[in-house]
This record gives C-alpha cells, sequence and structure tokens, in this order.
C-alpha cells in the first residue's frame, strides 16, 4: 500500500512536442484511479514513466517514501499490466506466474507458496499446467493479473487490460479487478476508454485531454459538476445537448425558450452576472415531457430519428442551429455536434413532436471559453 505523488511530471518524445505538460497527481494509498481521454492524449506515456520504460524530461515521481524517478524498472515495485497479456505461450501457467519471482532470483520454497497464494487468489488452480493457448481470454487475463502481482507490488497499473474481451466477460473480469484490487489494497491506476467501466471502477477518475488533466474527481462529482464542456461531453452515457444562449431581461434565452434567473440557485445567479452569452448543457436524460410537469425552460422539436437502447430510447428532435454555433460547440468539447437535441426516455414513447422542461438545477452553465460558470476549480489534486 503506498501513495503516489507526480510533481511536474513532463515528457516529450520529439524536441518542441510535449506529450506530456508538467502534470502532478496524488494517487492516495490503496486508491484506484481511472485514466480517461481521447486517444493521442499520453495515457500510455504516462503509466510508462510511472513504470520506468520511458523516462521523463523533467519532474519527480515518489512511490510511499521513496523517490523512485531514476529508478530501473525492476527496482520500483511497480507491476503493468497491458492490453495484449504477453504471456509466454511455451510456459504453463504455472511457469508464467513463477517467471518473475524465477528472474529476481527467489527460493524454490517461496516460489512455489507464492504462486499457490496467487493462482488461489485468482481462482486458477485447476489451470496450471495449461498454456496460455489453452486458456480462454478471460483466463489469460487472469494469469496476466497474477503475473503482476506476484511480487506484491506497490502499484498496480493497467492500460486498457479488458479491451480484448467481449462485453459479458468484460464485465465479470471487472468485478474481479476491483475485488482482488480491494483486498490486497494495491494503490491501482487503470486506463479505459469505456465509460461503464470509469465509473464503476473508479474511487476518482482523471480526465486528461492532450497531455493536461482537465479534471479529477469521484464519478459523481465529475458527472454532476464537470468543469468544462469537453469533460461534461466526455464522461456519462451520451454527452449532455449544448445550447447557446443569452442573459438578457433577467432571464436564460435560448433560442428555443427561456428560463428566468431567479429559478436558479443563488450562487449560479451571482455567478452569471458580467455574463452576455453562454452555454447551456442540458444532459439528455434531464429533460422530461412538460405533460409530466418537468420544470420551467421549454424546449419544443419535432422527432427525426430513434435510437432504442435497453427498454429507454434517444430520441433525436431537430433543432434550427447556425452553422458556426455548431463549429465552435465542436472545437469546445472536443466531438462533433449537430443541430439535433438528444432525449433519453422511455422506450415506450411514440410522441412525433414534444414540448420538454427540465429542472434548473439540472442545467449547466458555461462561459464562451467552455469552463463551467459558478464552480469552484475542481477538487485540489
Ligand atoms: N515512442 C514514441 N515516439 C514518438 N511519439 C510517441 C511515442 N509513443 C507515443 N507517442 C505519441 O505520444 C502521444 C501520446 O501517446 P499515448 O500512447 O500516450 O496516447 P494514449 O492516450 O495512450 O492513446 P490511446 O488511447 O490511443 O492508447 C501520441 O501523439 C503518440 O503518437
Ligand atoms: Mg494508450
Amino acid at each position: 500500500m503506498s501513495k503516489l505523488v507526480l510533481r511536474s511530471v513532463a515528457k516529450s518524445y520529439t524536441r518542441g512536442t510535449s506529450v506530456l505538460k508538467p502534470f502532478d497527481l496524488v494517487v492516495q494509498s490503496g486508491e484506484l484511479v481511472v485514466l480517461v481521454g481521447p486517444s493521442g492524449c499520453g495515457k500510455s506515456t504516462l503509466l510508462k514513466l510511472m513504470a520506468g520504460l520511458e523516462q521523463l524530461d523533467d519532474g519527480q515521481i515518489l512511490l510511499g517514501e521513496r523517490d523512485i524517478t531514476r529508478l530501473e524498472p525492476r527496482h520500483r515495485r511497480i507491476a503493468m499490466v497491458f492490453q495484449n497479456y504477453a504471456l509466454y505461450p511455451h510456459l504453463t501457467v504455472h511457469d508464467n506466474l513463477a517467471y518473475p519471482l524465477r528472474r529476481a532470483g527467489s527460493a524454490k520454497a517461496e516460489i512455489r507458496t507464492r504462486v499457490e497464494t496467487v493462482a488461489a487468489q485468482l481462482r486458477l488452480g485447476e489451470l496450471l499446467d495449461r498454456r496460455p493457448s489453452q486458456l480462454s481470454g478471460g483466463q489469460k487475463q487472469r494469469v496476466a493479473m497474477g503475473r503482476a502481482i506476484i511480487r506484491e507490488p506497490e502499484l498496480f497499473l493497467l492500460d486498457e487490460p479488458l479491451s480484448n474481451l467481449d462485453a459479458g466477460l468484460r464485465s465479470h473480469v471487472r468485478g474481479e479487478i476491483r475485488e482482488l484490487q480491494r483486498r490486497l489494497g494495491t494503490t491501482m491506476i487503470y486506463v479505459t476508454h469505456d465509460q461503464v467501466e470509469a465509473q464503476t471502477l473508479a474511487d476518482r477518475v482523471v480526465v486528461m485531454r492532450s497531455g493536461e488533466i482537465q479534471q479529477v474527481g469521484t464519478p459523481r462529482d465529475i458527472y454532476a459538476r464537470p468543469t468544462n464542456m469537453f469533460v461534461a461531453a466526455f464522461l456519462g452515457t451520451a454527452p449532455p445537448n449544448f445550447l447557446p444562449a443569452r442573459i438578457r431581461d433577467r432571464a436564460i434565452e435560448l433560442e428555443a425558450g427561456s428560463l428566468p434567473l431567479v429559478a436558479l440557485p443563488a450562487e449560479l445567479r451571482m455567478a452569471l452576472a458580467g455574463h452576455d452569452r453562454i452555454f447551456v448543457g442540458i444532459r439528455p436524460e434531464a429533460l422530461q415531457s412538460t405533460r409530466l410537469g418537468g420544470g420551467e425552460l421549454k424546449l419544443t422539436g419535432r422527432v427525426v430519428r430513434r435510437e432504442f437502447v435497453g427498454n429507454m430510447q434517444n430520441i433525436h428532435l431537430a433543432q434550427d442551429r447556425p452553422a458556426e454555433a455548431l463549429a465552435t460547440l465542436s472545437r469546445l468539447t472536443g466531438r462533433h455536434v449537430t443541430g439535433e437535441l438528444v432525449w433519453t426516455t422511455d422506450a415506450a414513447n411514440m410522441v412525433e413532436r414534444v414540448e420538454l422542461g427540465l429542472r434548473p438545477e439540472d442545467l449547466l452553465l458555461f462561459d464562451i471559453h467552455g469552463e463551467a460558470i459558478g464552480l469552484a476549480k475542481g477538487e485540489p489534486i
């Protein structure tokens, strides 16, 4: 169990193009932190720096009481598991597990006890004589995990460890990893592209963009209080609807409706002072048909498309929005924003024209640069 501290860690592969801008992060002892961000934002690079597989340009890495910045990888007491489990195909499960200990020169008796313990922890006891080619994807993943924990690392790094597995197995192995991490109390950093994985596994989530931290917080925090439009659009099952709005006559005016400022909590009203143009973010699941009594803001639209997901559906409503506004929204959120408004509702709902409302407290407010209005700037990291 060790706390990890990254201080001003920076990295560029080629001169002048920084992959990680000076990066600070503290991961508490026994904590499971999930790292998310678009492809190429520097997640794997960050893990490799911690493991010692890449050299950092600047900064310091502390693990527990030790400064490990310049230590050889094998002396760091860090284990890393990659997407492709990289098991030795010619070795049995037993020998794959024993390999790191043999290499470290451990005594035979110790190797025997450790392999037995780890095999029991990961339920690999029956599989010890098999070779990797005779294992399922989930079993291979467990062997890779076993090989990583056998030397009792202080820090566990997992880089998209489940992306080769199908959805059902992924959820199962994910549960096992969480359980194992809790039981061993090992500090863990876990990289994933999977939204559900991030939200179900993490004590805290770190959202990255272009080598920089955007926000650090619990999954709930990041969902409820995203620090900017990029984070709001990145986490969650469907991104929020973002609409340009103006503050006028003591109301938030949208093209499709208006909301009196008095409906907002006092601290938001104060934070809005001085803003003229803003963006509002409305999560598809926060919208409600006004016939059900949903809130004060009214948005209307004609249904153009439906996507069914189990017992829910995403209804896409046509909205008239200028191309320029859509281009700005796409830049700020880092994803392609269309002129449609999305509403998540019951799959049985077959309406063609709708009038929607929402509760003022569900409104997310952003300035013209995409930064959240009325939020303290995330939690200290
Ligand atoms: N060895 C290398 N030499 C030069 N550039 C590299 C090297 N490794 C990574 N990069 C670049 O550094 C940036 C970050 O890469 P990294 O692999 O850390 O991204 P990532 O967030 O893990 O992406 P993904 O989600 O696709 O795995 C990318 O632009 C990548 O092209
Ligand atoms: Mg990667």
